[in-house]
């Protein structure tokens, strides 16, 4: 093959799915299963959720909406911003992609932390753009000073992912406000809120950044985690109507799918559903770190949907890896500056306590 690959493409290395569930099952014959390693909402999703997108279904041979009309206006009420500033897409990790392919060219660099959402990283290289990340601090998280201090003329966008993935520590409303007025106005800031609705009920001092009013903000959010429909993608940013308009260019045209939109219009109007997996996830957090603190396990408080548990090196979290593949628990392993830890995603109260005692067996 003679094509010329562009080296900023040719040097990433392609995603390597692992091996499916049915194959996985069939290998361990496994009794009883808990799929803890991408924090899903094991609980499910919404039944209006499913209601809507089977009623859409019988208009799948029209395109969708391309701006996603209902579901922007749905979500202007909820969130209070009027629905110029709100952009749909293919998951929340579309919208981030989109950011950054409409912002960034040249020189421009994309500065973050080492040990957030790896999927960041790969998107600014895809889009060949510089990114730089800062060491998390001791107690891993942002070190939001030394993303400060890196700041040069260079720097387009800053991301911050609060709660962290795959730390789970959260940046504070105190936190965030001195950031945003420290940071240069022509900084495109993104501030990653995929886990809010479990956040703010785990913490009263979590910023709601859609409250902050700074034209260099971005929020990201999404459907696929309180929601609980990652499966039909669907996430948001919500900014200054500038910003959402070149994010709107750079867009497919039918993004997000009829079906999605479909699934977060039925998905905002079950905040039963919503409420009932909040709970369980402050209660699945609590009974994690009673656990976890009895087993003399160094874990680090999440206030998120999962919690990242440390351990003596790579070597340890094989062998717990492995131990847990055999009893039915899957749980992600890190890897880079995290290759120590393992995250846990919050399941139901059965698949919290199946890894909690197989942990204690293995
Ligand atoms: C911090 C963070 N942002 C974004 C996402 C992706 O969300 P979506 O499913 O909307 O693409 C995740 C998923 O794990 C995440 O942890």
């Amino acid at each position: 093959m003679n094509i010329q690959v562009p080296d900023h493409i040719s040097s990433i290395k392609r995603y390597q799915p692992g091996k499916t569930i049915p194959q996985l099952q069939e290998e361990f014959g496994w009794e009883k299963v808990a799929i803890l390693w991408n924090n899903e909402n094991t609980l499910g999703y919404s039944p209006k959720s499913k209601e809507a997108v089977i009623k859409a279904y019988d208009t799948i041979n029209y395109y969708p909406d391309p701006i996603s009309e209902d579901l922007r206006e749905k979500l202007s009420k909820k969130i209070e911003r009027p629905k110029e500033e709100i952009i749909l897409g293919n998951g929340s990790e579309s919208v981030l992609m989109l950011t950054i392919r409409a912002l960034c060219s040249g020189d421009d660099e994309f500065l973050t932390s080492g040990g957030s959402f790896v999927i960041v990283y790969n998107w600014a290289r895809i889009n060949n753009v510089r990114c730089v990340s800062m060491p998390l601090t001791e107690g891993y998280g942002f070190d939001l000073e030394a993303i400060k201090s890196r700041i040069n003329r260079n720097t387009k966008v800053i991301y911050l992912a609060n709660v962290n993935n795959p730390t789970g520590t959260m940046i504070s409303k105190a936190e965030l406000e001195d950031f945003m007025q420290n940071v240069p106005d022509h900084i495109l800031v993104i501030v990653d809120e995929a886990y809010f609705e479990f956040s703010e009920s785990l913490h009263e001092d979590f910023p709601n950044s859609l409250k902050m009013n700074y034209s260099n903000l971005l929020t990201l959010r999404t459907f696929s985690k309180a929601y609980g429909i990652a499966g039909v993608r669907l996430g948001y940013a919500v900014g200054h109507e500038k910003i959402i308009e070149s994010i709107a260019k750079t867009k497919l045209t039918f993004e997000p799918t009829a079906l999605a939109q479909a699934a977060g219009l039925g998905a905002l109007e079950d905040t039963d559903f919503l409420a009932k997996t909040i709970e369980n996830n402050t209660k699945g957090l609590k009974y994690f770190s009673t656990e976890l603190t009895r087993l003399g396990i160094q874990f680090v408080p999440s206030y998120g949907n999962f919690i990242m548990t440390a351990w003596k090196d790579q070597k340890e979290v094989d062998k717990i890896f492995n131990g847990l593949m055999k009893k039915g628990v899957l749980v992600r392993p890190l890897a880079g500056s995290l290759e120590h830890c393992i995250r846990v995603s919050v399941g139901r109260p059965e698949e919290n306590q199946h890894f909690i005692h197989s942990l204690e067996n293995v």
